[in-house]
């Protein structure tokens, strides 16, 4: 059985006089012990959706299957999961270990809370910084505080809302390393994010917009499946590049991309020079795959 299965798991809420869906006939599969990555951007539905799997809001109509165990059952479903959400909600009068001790009250038996506090202070090397009071950590150190209290009573499929949120680049590698270290002991995890650098680090993802999953697969299969031919060219001037890209035929898209013009086009333009320089064929990328869905596009596989 997958970690997750939706069947049409959808949200309404209102918004002035009507009933807008923010989740919309939502179906995923998630299967066990892999990173999950939930594509989308600002107002996508992310949130909405994982606070539904994680038994915090009522879907208004659906169904879905976490960790074994239906939606209709919240309170079971709240404590076989563990859920780091988008609010960085640690206790910032409590102390590091003493969060992580409150959370672990919640779902463990007595005997087994001191143990599993030390195994995550140890893991996230957390142990240093004990004491410190939640609300004097720094947003990455949060971070990771609020990784180890989603984790502490040893759920078996973790949700994540944008973890890497306010953090910086040592960081949030730091924190995918944690990610991976506990794909890697079975444990399922489904993270939010809208960087595409962190979709790229996922075995699999949906991207979703307007509460709607537009593809799901691997980020490879993703990029693979995308139609048109893309090209990246390196003109000495860029925004004369620029210019010249955008009056070929067959042209969807330009754009510059640090120090090169990128292109994207209906046709193949294999042979093409521009400003003296020759067209480099490249692989779309994700932003590509999810600029072009987000358009209205679609994918050249039937099943990705
Ligand atoms: N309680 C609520 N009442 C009314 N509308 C809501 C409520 N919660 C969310 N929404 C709306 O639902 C839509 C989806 O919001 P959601 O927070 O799920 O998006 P998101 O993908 O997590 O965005 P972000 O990347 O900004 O976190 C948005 O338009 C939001 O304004
Ligand atoms: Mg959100």
């Amino acid at each position: 059985m997958n970690a997750i299965e939706t069947q049409n798991l959808s949200k309404n809420y209102r918004i002035g006089r009507q009933q807008i869906p923010v989740v919309d006939k939502l179906n995923l599969n998630v299967p066990k012990g892999i990173v999950f990555g939930f594509l989308g951007p600002n107002g996508a539905g992310k949130t909405t959706t994982i606070r539904m799997l994680c038994g915090v809001t009522k879907p208004s109509s659906g169904t879905a299957t976490v960790a074994g165990i239906s939606l209709k059952e919240p309170d079971s479903v709240k404590a076989s999961i563990g859920y780091a959400n988008q609010a960085a909600s640690v206790y910032h009068d409590l102390s590091l270990e003493e969060n992580l001790r409150f959370k672990a009250s919640i779902y463990l038996p007595r005997s087994e809370i001191k143990a599993a506090v030390e195994d995550v202070l140890e893991r996230f090397s957390l142990t240093e910084h004990r004491k410190v009071l939640a609300g004097q950590l720094s947003g990455g150190w949060r971070q990771r505080l609020l990784l180890g209290t989603a984790m502490v009573h040893h759920p078996s499929l973790i949700f994540l809302d944008e973890p890497t949120a306010n953090v910086d680049p040592i960081g949030r590698r730091e924190l995918w390393d944690l990610i991976y270290s506990l794909s890697l002991e079975g444990v399922t995890v489904f993270v939010s994010t809208h960087y595409m650098e962190e979709a790229e680090r996922c075995h699999q993802l949906a991207m979703i917009a307007s509460g709607k999953v537009l593809a799901q697969g691997t980020p490879e299969s993703l990029r693979r499946a995308t139609p048109g031919y893309f090209y990246r060219l390196e003109p000495d001037n860029l925004s004369e590049g620029l210019k010249a890209a955008r009056q070929l035929d067959d042209v969807r898209d330009a754009w510059i991309s640090s120090n090169s013009v990128r292109l994207s086009s209906l046709s193949p333009l294999h042979e093409t020079e521009l400003e003296g320089k020759q067209l480099e064929p490249v692989m779309p990328s994700l932003e590509d795959s999810f600029v072009h869905l987000a358009s209205g596009g679609s994918l050249k596989e039937a099943s990705l």
